[in-house]
Formats: structure tokens, C-alpha cells, sequence
């Protein structure tokens, strides 16, 4: 038996390899789990008495000579980075590492899929606006109280130009522009001065949606909303909540039930189970009138969602300030698509 044991020391010390796989399987079976070292303390159990000592010495000495040797090749591979060491600057730098998109730009481009699926287009407008197509087109004239529920970064002293607050903005501008039928919805970065907490965020990306047409009622934009929540959630209960907004009539906020069995769910739900998700409403004529549509003709809908909060439900993220950070170790998670 100790002869044995000696045999493997032998085989220990003599041991030498720079491949990892071939120093990996010299581990597993010295050291495994059913390897020879386990193997030799369960028969040390049937060693007469008398052999105990000398036996059990000798298995000490290899336990030690196996685990000296693994250090010793290991720390070896990791001075040679794994493999002969390369120091050909020739040598071809591919395979390249590819990239991955942000998260906000996953979630975005999901959203946009939804929607043109059911024929609507993508337009875009500027970041900076001034204040008709940001408020006053919007049925919040000057000194309208609402307008408070947007703080809003003015440029210089020029209160007329702003970073716009919310993409309603460009669907003013598409308003103007186009005649109904209108199906588009509206992407892009806004910008609020909201100092209430450290975790506000001024810049944060949204999507609305426009809706304009003859005949178009409160249940064509249930029906469009539970296209888009199914379409993103899955199988998903929705509820409208009556709310204000300046530029709709009547308004909603749109909740999706989230659900209550975990603490974070109390937490997020603040108890209720709902989790609000967007606004929406019937485009109120007045907005209609000031951008050139007739209102005794059309009538349309209309709904803004923010593409953080989306991606925070999505992504189960808990901070809004992750997703502006850009570290690579976060953002290399969401590699593929929606
Ligand atoms: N513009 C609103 C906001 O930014 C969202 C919204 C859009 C609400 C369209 C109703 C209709 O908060």
C-alpha cells in the first residue's frame, strides 16, 4: 500500500505540463472529488493499526506534493497569460470583441417593432424647442398652471427657447405638417429640471404615440394599448386610471399589474400590485385646432411612455442612474435583443 503511495508521489514530482486542460485534468484526478487522494483516505480507514502511522505520514507528504505542484503550474500558466506566451505584434487581432447595444436602445428599438408592426411611422424633431411647440400648441398657454408639472431648462434668457420636456413637441410638429390619417409615434431624448432627489434624472428618452383619424374613440386606444403591453409584456392585465393632462381630454394614466409576492414587489407597487407605466388620453380639439386639423372631422388619440422606466420593469433595475453611468461591466448584460 505505501509502496503505492510512493508510486503516485513519484508521478507527482515529475509532473510538468504549460497546457491548462492537461494541468486541469492532473487536478481533478489528484484532487477531485473521486480522485486519487480520496480514493487513498478511504482505504487509510482499512489500514491495520500498526501501518496507521507510517501510511498516514506518507499520504500527508503527497496531499502536500499534489498542492505545491497545482500552485506551482497554475501561477506558471498565469505568467505565460495561458497559452506558449504570444508576442507576435503581427499576429491578426481577430477574433474582434464584438459590442452590444444599451439597454435603453434594446428596450427603444422593441417598442418602435410594436408599433410600426400596427403601421406606425417614427418621426423625430429637435431637442431644443421653443415654447409653442413644447407648451402652447399643446393647450398650455402662457401662465397656464400646468406647465409646472414639466420644470423646464430655459436656454440662456431667451424664454422662448427650451430643452424640450416631453416628444409631444414633435407630434406638433408632425401635426403641422400632415393631414390625417396620422399613425406615428415619436422617440427621443427629454430633458426636465427636476431637482427632488438625488435619483431624478434630467435627461431621460421617451416614446409617444399619435393617433389621428375619423372616428377614432377611447376603446381604439384601449385596444391599441393592450396590443402594445401584450405585445411587450406578455400576457398582461392592464387598467386606465382617470388623470390630467393639458393637451387630452378625457385623460388616463395606464397602469400593468405587476403582482404582489415578493417584498420588492410591496416596495415598487407601494402595496397596490399596479405599476403605473404611461399617460394617454383623446387628443383634446383644441390641440387639433392649433396645429391645423379640424376637430369636427378628426379626433385621435394620444400616449407617452418613458423608455427608463420600461427598461427598469423590463431589466428589474432598481437605480435610473445605471443606465448613464456606461460602465461596460453593467452594460455587457444585455447583450441580443428583446
Ligand atoms: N407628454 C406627457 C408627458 O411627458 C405624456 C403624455 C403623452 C400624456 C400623450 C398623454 C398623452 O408626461
Amino acid at each position: 500500500m505505501i509502496e503505492r503511495v510512493k508510486k503516485y508521489l513519484e508521478e507527482v514530482n515529475s509532473f510538468s505540463s504549460t497546457d491548462a486542460l492537461t494541468i486541469e485534468k492532473f487536478r481533478v484526478s489528484y484532487s477531485g472529488k473521486k480522485g486519487i487522494l480520496a480514493t487513498l483516505f478511504a482505504a487509510f480507514r482499512e489500514v491495520p493499526v500498526e501501518e496507521k502511522k507510517a501510511f498516514g505520514q506518507e499520504l500527508n507528504v503527497l496531499k502536500n506534493a499534489v498542492s505545491e505542484k497545482i500552485k506551482e503550474l497554475q501561477s506558471q500558466l498565469k505568467s505565460t497569460g495561458g497559452k506558449s506566451s504570444i508576442s507576435d505584434p503581427t499576429r491578426t487581432p481577430f477574433p474582434i470583441q464584438t459590442g452590444n447595444r444599451h439597454p435603453l436602445s434594446v428596450v427603444k428599438n422593441r417598442i418602435i417593432d410594436i408599433f410600426t408592426q400596427i403601421g406606425f411611422t417614427i418621426s423625430e424633431g429637435p431637442e431644443i424647442e421653443d415654447d409653442w411647440h413644447n407648451f402652447t400648441a399643446l393647450n398650455l398657454p402662457e401662465h397656464h398652471p400646468a406647465r409646472d408639472m414639466q420644470d423646464t431648462f430655459f436656454i440662456q434668457t431667451d424664454p422662448d427657447i427650451l430643452l424640450r420636456t416631453h416628444t409631444s413637441s414633435v407630434q406638433v410638429r408632425y401635426m403641422e405638417k400632415n393631414q390625417p390619417p396620422i399613425r406615428t409615434i415619436s422617440p427621443g431624448r427629454v430633458f426636465r429640471n427636476e431637482a427632488i432627489s438625488s435619483r431624478a434624472h434630467c435627461i431621460f428618452h421617451q416614446i409617444e404615440g399619435l393617433y389621428i383619424a375619423k372616428d377614432v374613440s377611447f376603446s381604439d386606444l384601449k385596444q391599441t394599448l393592450r396590443y402594445f403591453t401584450e405585445s411587450l409584456f406578455g400576457n398582461s392585465k392592464i387598467r386606465l386610471r382617470p388623470s390630467y393632462f393639458p393637451f387630452t381630454e378625457p385623460s388616463a394614466e395606464v397602469d400593468i399589474y405587476w403582482g404582489l409576492e415578493t417584498e420588492v414587489d410591496y416596495r415598487i407597487t407601494k402595496g397596490t400590485g399596479w405599476l403605473e407605466i404611461m399617460g394617454c388620453g383623446m387628443v383634446d380639439p383644441n390641440v387639433l385646432k392649433n396645429c391645423g386639423i379640424d376637430p369636427d372631422e378628426y379626433s385621435g388619440f394620444a400616449f407617452g411612455m418613458g423608455i427608463e422606466r420600461i427598461a427598469m420593469l423590463i431589466y428589474q433595475i432598481s437605480d435610473i442612474r445605471l443606465f448613464f453611468e456606461n460602465d461596460v461591466r453593467f452594460l455587457k448584460q444585455f447583450k441580443g435583443t428583446l
